[in-house]
């Protein structure tokens, strides 16, 4: 069966990673979560002493992008991929609020970017990859194949990374995350390299309202469709 390019971009929270490994579980796909590698390049500046009271410092952050070494390593165990910084596992720690709050600053830094979607159009030179993030249909992979924009309110997406933080332990506030997802949303889509913004060519898909088994079975099906049609 011929491989193709699906790429899943949207808000934050919207599940975009839930549908994405889903996917590429089913489709025997390589699965990135582009978000995992500009939250560690974030974490990068906050141990470096880069981020004072929220505030980036983005030469010096600029002048050591040769030194961020990320990688993704699949671990077995938990069936999907870790993101190491600099040869450290550092999946936990890039989820936490205190990255949540800095990784929209950094993202918009051109350089940073430039260096990751640079990385990311190698992962997927051999196709059979499914990618989420904010820029993926549009600048990423602007010729992939199945290209998903998700959407649903903030206040649900509140809720979900709610509910996800406290499982994992933090101490956290629904207001405080209900404002992170607003602020992130407005700096996503108002920075001015690669805003987010559904490509023309992209479904959009607002899941408020849906189950995760029902989100999948119809974005499964919708990929065959094109699958087949490309084979
Ligand atoms: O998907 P996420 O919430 O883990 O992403 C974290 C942040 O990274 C998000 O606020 C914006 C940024 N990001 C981006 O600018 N471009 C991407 N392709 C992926 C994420």
């Amino acid at each position: 069966m011929k491989k193709i390019t699906i790429a899943i971009d949207g808000f934050s929270s919207t599940g975009k990673s839930t549908l994405a490994k889903q996917l590429a579980k089913k489709l025997h796909y390589i699965y990135v979560d582009t978000g995992a590698m500009y939250r560690a390049v974030t974490l990068f500046a906050m141990k470096a002493g880069f981020v004072e009271n929220g505030k980036i410092d983005k030469n010096p952050l600029i002048g050591s992008l040769d030194d961020i070494n990320l990688k993704f390593v699949f671990n077995a165990d938990l069936g999907y991929a870790e993101m190491y910084l600099n040869e450290e596992n550092v999946e936990k720690e890039i989820r936490t609020m205190s990255v949540s709050k800095n990784v929209s600053q950094v993202s918009e830094i051109e350089e940073v970017r430039k260096k990751l979607v640079a990385m990311q159009q190698l992962m997927g030179t051999d196709k059979g990859i499914v990618m989420d993030g904010r820029d993926i249909g549009t600048v990423v992979f602007p010729d992939a194949e199945f290209k998903i924009f998700m959407t649903a309110s903030p206040e649900k997406r509140a809720v979900r990374r709610y509910k996800e933080l406290l499982d994992r332990g933090e101490d956290v506030k629904y207001a405080d995350i209900l404002e992170n997802v607003q602020k992130r949303d407005y700096i996503d889509s108002n920075r001015e390299f690669s805003p987010l913004r559904k490509a023309n060519d992209a479904i959009e898909f607002d899941n408020s309202d849906l189950g995760l088994e029902d989100q999948f079975q119809r974005m499964y099906e919708h990929a065959l469709r094109i699958i087949n049609k490309e084979a």
